[in-house]
């Protein structure tokens, strides 16, 4: 044995995950290797991590476009993967993966995304085994024609190297890597509260303990990421609208711009934990309109990202605060896309002062990647949770419990 475990390994050993992410706009493919059972004695190390991002070619739909998404996913895995590889010093060249006869099976796997399968036998054909265990992919939630794109990457991968197959949840994703610093897991106290705010989700879980998940909340119709997405397209700025509107909302603060446009604050009196984000962006271009045609000057823009933004972030932080003190929680773990947002991030410290602990996930970690993905399947690899490859199955709606 090569120093890490083979196969199906017990957690003595280091694993290798190979972590797949194409749920959304983004192409991830990472390494990591890990050992440990559970979250206390657990270590990691990310040996290599490679991400591209298709926004700039959504920023003209003004969101994502599912097609193109999956397109764009079926050119980018193969580069992506070899970029993985190369950065964990595993790109085996001048092997081969597969012989001729294999690579005719796979491509009736993949008979459906021939341009995958062409940069993949192209691989394959030069480019040996990695040293790696397991791979883990996405399986939801997400949009679905981008999940199966993944998928069946991880299927074949996994069929030529015959490896195990872990099916991830987006979301256990997002809320591992906020936990995971300085290669360990920071330890937390439960009851613990996570709002998880992306393109596509707004979700409060329960967490009473490890890997414990209770969903308590959810949006009734438009994400949190996707307000800031359709306020920023409304103002006139370009997709991802989330890091624009932060970067105009900054500007008026600085600029100290008069508060003229108060946006309404959707469902903060309402007893429950669900939210709903689609009359903000009603609310926005109510008052986009009322500009004169073109004459919506930069400070008013800046005003009203500026009015956005602290909207969303007091619906967010209102329902958490309160799912905070119904379950006496003692942690708050912050994660997806919108985390990134620094008011967010200030006005949650500010919120929990001296009160719950509150976990964001490095920058780098806050929008989707495949370093999180290989994070939460090494913990079911760990505990054995492998799926057979006619098993897994995208599922855009997958929840968490
Ligand atoms: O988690 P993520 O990368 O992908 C999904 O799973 O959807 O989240 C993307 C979302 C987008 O809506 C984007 O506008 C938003 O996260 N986002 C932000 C910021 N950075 C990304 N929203 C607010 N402020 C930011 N700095
Ligand atoms: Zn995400």
């Amino acid at each position: 044995m090569d120093g890490h475990c083979v196969s199906m390994c017990g957690s003595m050993f280091p694993m290798r995950i190979l972590g797949i992410e194409t749920s959304a706009d983004e192409t991830g493919v990472a390494i990591l290797e890990a050992t440990g059972s559970g979250e206390k004695d657990f270590k990691y190390k990310v040996l290599g991590n490679a991400l591209l991002s298709q926004a700039e070619l959504h920023t003209r739909y003004g969101g994502i476009f599912p097609n193109l998404a999956k397109r764009e996913h079926g050119r980018n895995l193969v580069p992506v993967l070899m970029e993985a590889l190369r950065l964990s010093g595993e790109l085996q060249e001048g092997q081969k993966s597969a012989d001729e006869d294999k690579l005719r099976e796979l491509e009736k796997l993949l008979e459906r995304e021939h341009e995958m399968f062409t940069y993949l036998s192209e691989f394959l054909r030069a480019y040996g085994k990695p040293s790696v265990d397991c791979i883990a992919v996405t399986a939801g939630p997400g949009l679905e024609p981008a999940l199966w794109m993944g998928i069946n990457f991880a299927k074949a991968l996994a069929d030529v190297w015959q490896l195990p197959l872990v099916a991830v949840n987006h979301l256990e994703g997002h809320i591992m890597v906020a936990r995971a610093k300085d290669g360990v897991l920071i330890p937390i106290e439960e009851p613990a509260i996570a709002l998880l705010v992306s393109g596509g989700h707004t979700e409060l879980i329960e967490m009473d303990g490890w890997m414990r998940y209770k969903t308590i909340g959810a949006t009734r119709d438009d994400a949190a990421g996707e307000a800031f997405d359709k306020s920023a397209r409304l103002i006139g700025l370009p997709y991802p609208g989330g890091p624009e509107i932060s970067r105009l909302a900054k500007a008026a603060r600085v600029a100290n711009l008069a508060r003229t446009d108060i946006l309404p604050r959707p469902m903060i009196q309402d007893m429950s934990f669900d939210f709903s984000f689609s009359g903000l962006k009603t609310a926005v271009k109510k008052i986009v309109d009322s500009w004169t045609p073109g004459l919506g000057t930069d400070d008013m823009k800046s005003a009203l990202a500026r009015e956005a933004e602290e909207a969303i972030v007091d619906v967010l932080l209102s329902k958490t605060s309160r799912a905070v003190e119904s379950y006496g929680a003692k942690t708050v773990i912050v994660g997806g896309g919108v985390s990134a947002n620094d008011y967010l991030r200030k006005r949650f410290a500010e919120e929990f002062h001296g009160g719950a602990h509150v976990l964001f996930p490095s920058a780098e970690f806050s929008t989707d990647n495949a370093v999180m993905i290989a994070l939460a399947g090494y913990f079911h690899a760990e505990k054995k949770e492998f799926i057979g490859a006619a098993e897994l199955r995208a599922n855009g709606n997958l929840r968490l419990a």
